[in-house]
């Protein structure tokens, strides 16, 4: 990998602004998921770094809620500036040790960096409240105020998105950060932080320890006194574990857990536009978002027209090392998420699903899994209540709106839903019915730094993004003014 700024490469842990070893001396290796090949190792943080990047976070805090919110929006602004002017590096780096092809690691850059952008601007609007009193003598007003420290812990899938979504109104606010970014892509973090230090934001405002010891690390970031507030993006499993473990200090938390997402064909929708926003919805990322479509529900009307020209898009697909052009379809991250695919295809196949296309891993390397479609799906299937997070796209059959309503609900989670229709009346029905935090109708591709991103049930709560997003990282304080007669 040949990165034209070659500071974007960093290996060490990332405190109060310096590049430093870790405590015990150890490393772990990040590797390339399309060629296997070792990437850097990267210095394995413990406890004592954390603890340190605690201690940096919270000298820091002092500085940083005293800066005006203009005097923060400046240093973001700059912030987002590198990051563009770098794209080309970063898009790099991330496919490198994440897989997905350019073009959507460039998108993903794009899009982190507009939270960063978004939250620079929205920083300067976070008002407080007058408030009428009910008694002549006293007046009542509200102040929001940064939190405190922020810990963060994110996900492979989206190496600078879920990181930016979380940093940029966490900083905004005036809080500062101690990130845990995933083992598997700790490269990308690291690259943001060598440009936010470039950009002038001040020590310890943001600091990065990379880990193969998740289990530790998250103990620590959610029973320390000193950390006010934990954003995490990841599995609802570890998301009830770290709920558990942040009692213990009364923390608040933004939780952005699994997905089940239905997309509902209805019988009266757009063919051919709803071929094209499942395909965008279920294949973004090799299907590895916690968005993407899970389980694809056609009215029995129009499943075969959809599933044929569904089918003829999806053998389109190219699938190969993202670092080539062509590429549309990367590998998967690693082999548990290969091997998690194959179970779940076993188990559809074993209980009567039929094959349309794909199925099997690609030729080009043990992580590349085929564009894959299966129809007759039903609720008994492991793949019904699971993630798939892979490239394959589960068809059920549907003859009424209560029986898909009922179908799409039929879940713990509540994260995304998409569904297709030219009625309005159907669409406002189907919208309010489906228990879901956010709803593409007529589009698969919903996300947006503007918008507010979060689920319902045990998908989570807490929104990131949009104006919402910043009151995660705010406390409202009530004051009352009285001895006013
Ligand atoms: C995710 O997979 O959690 C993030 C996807 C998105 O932001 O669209």
């Amino acid at each position: 990998m040949k990165l034209s700024n070659t500071q974007l490469l960093q290996h060490l842990i990332f405190i109060d602004n310096k590049w430093v070893d870790s405590a015990s001396n150890k490393f772990f290796d990040v590797n390339d998921p399309a060629t296997g090949e070792k990437i850097i190792s990267v210095a394995d943080g413990g406890e004592a770094d954390v603890l340190k990047a605690i201690e940096a976070a919270s000298a820091a805090f002092e500085i940083w809620k005293s800066k005006t919110p203009k005097e923060r929006s400046g240093l973001m602004k700059k912030w987002f500036t590198l990051i563009i002017e770098n794209i080309d590096d970063l898009a790099l780096l991330l496919t490198t040790e994440q897989g997905k092809p350019l073009a959507e690691a460039k998108g993903e850059i794009q899009y982190g960096a507009s939270f960063i952008e978004w939250y620079a601007e929205e920083c300067r609007r976070v008002y407080g409240e007058v408030i009428p009193s009910p008694v002549n003598d006293r007046r009542f007003i509200t102040i929001k105020q940064p939190i405190g420290v922020v810990g963060a812990i994110t996900p492979w899938n989206f190496p600078v998105a879920m990181i930016a979504r979380k940093i940029a109104p966490a900083m905004a606010a005036g809080c500062t950060i101690v990130l845990k970014p995933s083992e598997f892509t700790p490269l990308c973090a690291l690259a943001l932080a060598q440009l936010a230090m470039d950009a002038g934001i001040p020590a310890g405002v943001l600091n990065i320890v990379p880990t193969t010891d998740a289990k530790a690390i998250g103990k620590i970031l959610t029973t320390h006194d000193a950390v006010k507030k934990i954003s995490f993006t990841g599995s609802t499993q570890t998301g009830r574990l770290l709920m558990q473990q942040s009692a213990s200090t009364v923390k608040k938390l933004s939780l952005e857990l699994g997905g089940n997402a239905p997309v509902i064909i209805f019988e009266d929708a757009d063919i051919d536009g709803a071929v094209k926003g499942t395909l965008a919805s279920k294949y973004r990322n090799a299907g590895q978002t916690c968005v993407c479509a899970n389980r694809i529900f056609l009215h029995s009307s129009i499943s075969g027209e959809f599933i044929e020209k569904y089918t003829a898009a999806v053998k389109q697909l190219k699938v190969g090392n993202g670092t080539d052009h062509q590429t549309q379809i990367g590998p998967l991250i690693n082999s548990k998420a290969i091997e998690k695919v194959e179970k779940l295809m076993k188990d559809a196949l074993h209980k009567g699903a039929r094959l349309v296309t794909g199925g099997k891993r690609n030729a080009l390397g043990e992580l590349f899994y085929e564009p894959t479609i299966i129809d007759n799906c039903n609720s008994g299937m492991q793949l019904s209540n699971e993630e798939i997070f892979g490239p394959v796209s589960a068809i059920f059959q549907f003859n009424s709106d209560e029986e898909v309503v009922e179908m799409a609900n039929n879940t713990i989670y509540g994260l995304a839903a998409y569904f297709f229709t030219s009625h309005v009346n159907r669409a406002w029905k189907i919208a309010e019915a489906l228990e879901y935090g956010m709803i593409g109708i007529n589009e698969g591709i919903i996300s947006f730094a503007e918008a507010p991103f979060g689920g319902l049930k045990q998908s989570g709560y807490g929104k990131e993004g949009s104006f919402y997003g910043i009151d995660e990282y705010v406390v409202t304080k009530y004051l009352c003014f009285g001895g006013m007669s």
